[in-house]
């Protein structure tokens, strides 16, 4: 692994170690979920208190609460004291924070940032910073937040290796597995190399045939995705039993699927790299409450965009008795996005570079926008809008094939919100933005002409 990310890491391990109370603060999504709980693990197994919130996004309405709750510790802390939570904390946050110096600053604690978005800043904001944009390292693509976070963690201990599942969910959680490189490679492969993790080829099914077609949001497949009757037909049609289980299919009957699932996808107009990549590495994983990382990514995920924080965090903890209510959970957030899928044609507005749509559910809109981007319209990027009170959140994704051409959400959504009023930012691939409701006609605009600078489109 890279040696000055490895010499951070372990400071950072060393910090969190001699912590007498540790304030976590991460996002909502897989990746933030599953990075706070490698963190919140090691510091369980480190006799360590801590204290977790769980926010959407970090703006000053949702952390300055905490803030004043770390600054109110600090200053009731009694004078000239060396020991007690109150005056040894460490405040940290998960896949957050390397873009809001302003929000940082305010915290009077020793503040640690572990994070892999694009940082606006190196140092002497937070006062121990890990982001892989600081070692040369892309974060967009070799290695999340939970990625850092294990680094973090095996740096604290190598009896955290075990975590490396929740490294790779994270990672799948934040569309970094197509295919894992860099960073996330080298956590696969340690998992690997301990016994944790168990790497094959494969679709990403792991109920029963029938289920498993039936709820295919990734890939989505018009034909069969939530539709009984089409899931039934194309079963028939390749002579497969839908009470089986993919695993146990022979090599002859995982081709047959394989083969019809990918035709399907060429005749709906499927990103190419979308199709190529619906084989992919499967990683079995010995010591998580699911089998495999993209099962315990969409499970997280569910929970998170649903906001059961509480319930997410159970199931990295491997509390068994909870995965029940995690998988009804799941099913209810895939039926969601299904019924938005259904409706979805008829709500697109199409611009010249950008499509969009106002999603009748907020949680499901970004899952929504990557899959019809990746799976259905794969010329434009895709934008999910929602109304709150007196502003828009919107949720933009692209696909492999835009992102080969130019295209970079992070900048453009950030740049157009800006301009409006408003503030966003993510990823390459991902991003989202916040902006005032009567600004929607100039933001689109905005990011129609900068999208299309980007593709190299004239506007
Ligand atoms: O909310 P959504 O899942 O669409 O977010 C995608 C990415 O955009 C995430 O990395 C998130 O941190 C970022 N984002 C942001 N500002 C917002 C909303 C999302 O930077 N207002």
């Amino acid at each position: 692994m890279n040696k000055r990310l490895l010499k951070k890491a372990k400071e950072i391990g060393e910090v969190l170690s001699k912590s007498k109370f540790v304030r976590c603060v991460s996002h909502n999504d897989a990746d933030g979920l599953s990075a706070a709980s490698i963190g919140c693990n090691s510091l369980i197994r480190e006799n360590i208190p801590f204290h977790l919130s769980i926010l959407e996004n970090l703006n000053p309405d949702s952390v300055n609460e905490i803030i004043e709750e770390v600054n109110q510790r600090k200053n009731n802390a009694p004078e000239n004291s060396s020991k007690g939570c109150a005056d040894e904390e460490t405040v940290v946050f998960f896949d957050m924070g390397s873009g809001q110096p302003s929000i940082i600053k305010k915290l009077e604690k020793t503040t640690v940032i572990i994070d892999h978005h694009p940082p606006l800043y190196k140092d002497e904001v937070a006062d121990y910073h890990l982001n892989p944009h600081h070692f040369g390292v892309d974060g967009s693509s070799e290695i999340s937040a939970s990625g850092m976070s294990y680094i973090v963690a095996r740096e604290m201990s190598r009896d955290n290796i075990d975590l490396a599942g929740q490294a790779i969910a994270g990672a799948i959680g934040d569309m970094q597995h197509r295919p894992f490189k860099g960073l996330n490679l080298e956590i696969l492969n340690e998992g690997r190399e301990k016994g944790y993790i168990e790497a094959k080829k494969g679709l990403k099914f792991y109920g029963t045939l029938k289920e498993s077609l039936f709820e295919s949001t990734e890939p989505y497949i018009k034909k069969i995705s939530g539709n009984k009757i089409g899931v039934e037909k194309i079963l028939d049609k390749i002579s497969l039993n839908g009470e089986s289980k993919y695993w146990e299919l022979g090599e002859e009957k995982k081709r047959r699927l394989t083969n019809i699932i990918v035709l399907l996808l060429v005749e709906q107009g499927s990103d190419f790299n979308a199709i190529s990549e619906i084989v992919g590495d499967i990683c079995l994983l010995d010591k998580e409450v699911v089998s495999t990382a993209s099962h315990l990514a969409s499970l997280i995920n569910a929970c998170g965009k649903s906001k059961e924080y509480g319930l997410a965090l159970s199931i990295l903890l491997r509390k068994n008795r909870y995965l029940e209510d995690a998988e009804e959970l799941q099913k209810d957030f895939k039926g969601s996005i299904l019924k938005e899928l259904k409706n979805l044609e008829e709500k697109i507005v199409d611009r010249k570079n950008i499509k969009y749509f106002v999603a009748d559910n907020s949680s499901v809109k970004g899952s929504v926008a990557g899959i019809s981007t990746s799976y259905l319209w794969p010329d434009k990027p895709m934008l999910g809008l929602v109304k709150k009170n007196n502003h828009i959140n919107i949720s933009a994704r692209g696909n492999d094939s835009l992102i080969q051409r130019g295209l970079d959400l992070s900048s453009a959504m950030s740049e157009s919100a800006d301009k409006v009023g408003g503030r966003g930012g993510g990823h390459d691939i991902a991003s989202g933005a916040r902006i005032p409701s009567h600004a929607l006609y100039e933001f689109i605009k905005a990011i129609d002409a900068k999208v299309g600078d980007q593709l190299g489109e004239e506007n």
